[in-house]
């Protein structure tokens, strides 16, 4: 199973975030590339069995949030009919943005097999391991699912 992780991120945590996710479906046998959205190798994301892409939530902290820099996201290739999981960093709620990026991806053509808001900034900086399984875990639980 190839596995294509986007991110974009702003200050450095989506894309820890992007690299922890790559690294738990490493452990679960998949091949994996983790990108930037501005800078990914283009046959491995066309031939990806999955492809996930993550942003920052950006908005009035709490109020009217959204997916970050959803600019650079449209000029990703098509994702029509490929198999797509989301994911949002932030602070306060991944609430909004997480739904809107879901939103987005589904109106673009998008299968959205998984969602994961995550947290990764905080007094104690926060342990991703779990949430991050979890991720990858019901991914590749849908993407099973899907072929049986
Ligand atoms: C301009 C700006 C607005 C933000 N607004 C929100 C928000 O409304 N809700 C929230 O939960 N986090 C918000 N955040 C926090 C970021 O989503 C969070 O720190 C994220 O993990 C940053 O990712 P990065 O390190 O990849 O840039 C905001 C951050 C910035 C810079």
């Amino acid at each position: 199973m190839n596995v294509a992780v986007l991110y974009q991120s702003l200050r450095g945590g989506t894309e820890r975030a992007a690299h922890r996710i790559g690294e738990a479906f490493e452990a679960r046998n998949a091949t994996v590339g983790v990108y930037p959205v501005t800078q990914f190798d283009a046959q491995f994301v066309l031939k990806a069995d999955l492809i996930v892409i993550g942003t920052w939530t950006d908005g009035l902290f709490g109020i009217a949030a959204k997916p970050a820099q959803i600019g650079k996201l449209n000029a990703l290739p098509s994702i029509a009919h490929r198999n797509v999981a989301v994911f949002v960093t932030y602070e306060i709620s991944p609430k909004r943005s997480l739904a809107g990026l879901a939103d987005w991806a589904t109106e673009r053509g998008a299968d959205v097999v998984a969602t994961a808001g995550l947290r990764v900034r905080g007094p104690r900086r926060p342990d991703l391991t779990e949430a991050t399984a979890t991720f990858a875990d019901a991914a590749i639980d849908a993407l099973s699912r899907a072929a049986a």
